[in-house]
């Protein structure tokens, strides 16, 4: 599953221009793995991708130059594809990209959320977001991961994040998409079991919102009790 032989992989962020994606740009960079921001226009991409390399530079951190483009030419260009686009935009965006996610490892981190005198789920009818990306991409490894970090410290490279990552999903994908996880200052990877718990777990995050906004916090989750 590696694109090398040193575990260093090609990685696309679909939607890579917002928080979530840039956040996870700097984690993924700073390991050494290639990153691709994309976007629906292929300059925004590059112009994310220029001012994540300019704050790494001056930071001083080792990092592998972020890359931008548009999402089917970083799609292209990948082995492993993270879908940061916001629930609203996710099935036309995975639709219209699904002929090229062909045999590729898919990481879903999209929350069905939105607010209304605060955040509220979505009721998707495979179950989950997750699931709906698996029932659009057929022939791609869907995983679901991330859901439960917040962007705003993973945007931030001297910060740890101190939390548990939740990961579903099954396969040989879902091991990359651990190995992943472990590769972030301060993230546990936790093995929550197949895509049908993926709602479970982008539950979690809504209630993260509303906790974050009680009390002015990043928070993240952390189970108890494991070795
Ligand atoms: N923010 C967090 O802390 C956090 C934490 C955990 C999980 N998540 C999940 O991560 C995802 C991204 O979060 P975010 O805060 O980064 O989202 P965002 O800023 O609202 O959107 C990310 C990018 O998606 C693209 N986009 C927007 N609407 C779209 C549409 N209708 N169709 C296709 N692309 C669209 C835009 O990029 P272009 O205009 O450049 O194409 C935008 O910059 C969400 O699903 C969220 O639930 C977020």
């Amino acid at each position: 599953m590696s694109t090398d032989d040193t575990n260093k992989h090609s990685i696309a962020l679909v939607g890579g221009t917002g928080p979530e994606g840039k956040g996870l740009a700097t984690r993924f960079s700073i390991a050494g793995h290639t990153v691709t921001i994309g976007s629906r226009d292929p300059a925004r991409g590059v112009e994310i991708a220029e001012e994540l390399n300019s704050k790494l530079e001056i930071l001083g951190q080792s990092f592998v130059p972020v890359q931008g483009d548009s999402n089917e030419h970083a799609v292209t260009n990948s082995a492993i594809v993270i879908v940061t686009v916001p629930y609203s935009g996710h099935r036309a965006t995975l639709e219209s990209l699904s002929h090229l996610l062909d045999g590729k490892i898919v990481i879903d981190t999209v929350v069905p959320v939105y607010f209304e005198k605060g955040p509220r789920p979505v009721e998707v009818s495979e179950g989950s977001a997750t699931e709906e990306a698996a029932a659009i991409l057929q022939n791609s490894n869907v995983i679901g991961a991330f859901h439960n970090l917040s962007a705003e410290v993973l945007m931030e490279p001297a910060l740890s994040l101190d939390s548990d990552v939740l990961v579903t999903g099954g396969g040989d994908a879902k091991q990359v998409a651990i190995e992943l996880v472990r590769d972030i200052n301060g993230a546990r990877p936790v093995d929550a079991g197949p895509l049908r718990y993926s709602r479970f777990v982008e539950g979690i995050t809504i209630l993260l919102i509303g906790i974050n906004s009680r009390y002015k916090s990043h928070s993240g989750i952390v189970i108890s009790g494991l070795e």
